[in-house]
């Protein structure tokens, strides 16, 4: 169901951004994203699960990672992210080294322990206990194996030549929104997860547990697909009536960004800066936690989807 041009929702229920809106976000991150990946140093040859991997932006990165050798196997709850992320592969030269599945992160589709690198890109602001999550995850990498989660944290954004005042209205009313609206009816998010994943990381039980911050910024004139990611999260943090803002600030906020004579976006002073987080950890606590017997007991697994080319 599409609620508007930006906020989607899948058919697990999860708000998910358009896929327009996250194929261009990642796009006018690239450069950043590119790094982050190059600095978990995957050795050519690895398997690696990218774990709620959407429809599969960061699967020609990780290839480029574990070189020809090497295997990325994308698993997804949603069927519609998995087809698109099949769709995207089958014409591009990582096609062979990737294959997509449907499963929850916490029932991965792999053997116990034979995982090098679980990585898992802006899912952990949908999962209500991550620390349950992580720990669930473990037992499928290799013992030294390694699980790194990255995300954001919109404690760390700012657009300078917007009033101050007003962004800390919009960001204070969207945090106290997102503690609440699991009551009201809406699904579980923090996008205020970024600072707080290394924390998690230890209490799952993960060692030698490494943050690595990556800033940011980006300056007028921006380029237009950047221009385009800020208009959508503009339009994201005053969705769902956003009660916890007056209606004075959301149409101010929303003419700061999407106005076309008045927008600041095009000023010259224009500035935005944020910090996007990946936090590492490495497993050793063998192919057993004691969240992952629960779950294969309570839980049952959800069916199975296999993507091939044949299959589109
Ligand atoms: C914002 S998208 C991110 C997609 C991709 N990793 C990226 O960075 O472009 C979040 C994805 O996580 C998936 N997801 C959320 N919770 C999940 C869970 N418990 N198990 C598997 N996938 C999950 C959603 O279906 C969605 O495709």
């Amino acid at each position: 169901m599409v609620v508007n041009n930006v906020v989607h929702v899948n058919e697990c229920g999860l708000p998910l951004n358009a896929i327009e809106w996250l194929v261009k976000h990642h796009q006018s991150k690239l450069q950043e994203r590119g790094q982050m990946i190059r600095d978990l140093r995957l050795e050519k040859g690895s398997c690696v699960v990218d774990a709620g991997c959407g429809p599969g932006l960061w699967t020609p990165l990780l290839a480029e990672a574990v070189g020809l050798e090497g295997s990325i196997l994308g698993v997804d709850i949603s069927t519609e992210a998995l087809i698109t992320a099949q769709k995207i592969s089958s014409n591009n030269w990582y096609r062979h080294q990737v294959q997509y599945k449907r499963a929850m992160l916490e029932q991965l589709p792999v053997e116990l322990g034979s995982t090098d690198l679980i990585f898992s890109a802006n899912v952990s602001q949908y999962l209500p206990d991550p620390v349950a999550t992580f720990a669930a995850m473990g037992p499928y990498l290799k013992q030294g194996g390694q699980l790194a989660i990255k995300d954001i944290d919109f404690g760390t954004m700012q657009f300078h030549a917007i009033d101050p005042m007003l962004q800390a209205r919009v960001f204070q009313a969207r945090e106290r929104w997102e503690q609440e609206r699991v009551a009201n009816g809406y699904a579980y998010e923090d996008s205020w997860v970024g600072s707080k994943l290394a924390g998690y990381l230890r209490e799952a039980g993960y060692k030698d547990v490494k943050e690595s911050a990556y800033r940011i910024v980006r300056r007028a004139p921006l380029p237009r697909n950047f221009h385009f990611y800020l208009q959508g999260i503009a339009q994201w943090f005053v969705c769902e009536g956003a009660p916890y803002l007056s209606h004075n600030d959301v149409t101010h906020w929303l003419q700061c960004f999407t106005d076309p004579e008045h927008n600041v976006l095009e000023n010259d002073d224009f500035m935005s800066e944020e910090t996007e987080f990946v936090v590492s950890g490495i497993w050793d606590g063998g192919t057993k936690s004691r969240f992952h017997i629960d779950m294969q007991t309570e839980t049952p697994p959800l069916e199975p989807l296999f993507l091939t080319n044949e299959a589109l």
